[in-house]
């Protein structure tokens, strides 16, 4: 009798062992994903509605090229501030988001 209980304990702990384990696995694995904001995604998300599918604009303007008007910087403040028309995004997206989001266009010449 004791014995079996022996072994349940044991089980039990080594069924824990796993399950804590697997857990700290899977966060490892979502931890970069989350990081590393995609600006597709996030231009997809947030952005598609007025800039079209393409950037070739369509309730704002066409912003295929905007790198060659617009520094990094600048569209950083465009995207946080909004204004003419465009909302503002501050509280919307993530550092990251934006960051990843305004290197990309300011890349586009
Ligand atoms: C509700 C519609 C709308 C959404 C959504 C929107 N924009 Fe705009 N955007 C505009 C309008 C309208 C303008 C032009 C404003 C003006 O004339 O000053 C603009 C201007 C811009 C400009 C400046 C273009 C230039 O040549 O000066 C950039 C860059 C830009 N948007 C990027 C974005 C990004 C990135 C997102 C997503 C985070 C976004 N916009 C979401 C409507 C929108």
């Amino acid at each position: 009798m004791e014995d079996k209980q022996m072994n349940y304990k044991l089980l039990s702990i080594i069924l824990l062992a796993l399950s804590l384990s697997a857990c700290g696995n899977k966060e490892q694995h979502a931890e970069p994903a989350a990081v590393k904001a995609d600006a597709a995604t996030v231009y997809k998300n947030f952005c598609i509605s007025c800039h079209g599918a393409n950037l070739q604009g369509g309730e704002g303007p066409n912003i295929q090229k905007v790198g060659e008007r617009l520094s990094e910087e600048e569209i950083i403040l465009r995207i946080q501030k909004g204004g003419g028309g465009m909302p503002p995004f501050q509280v919307a997206l993530k550092d990251e988001e934006l960051k990843a989001l305004a290197t990309w266009l300011a890349g586009l010449k």
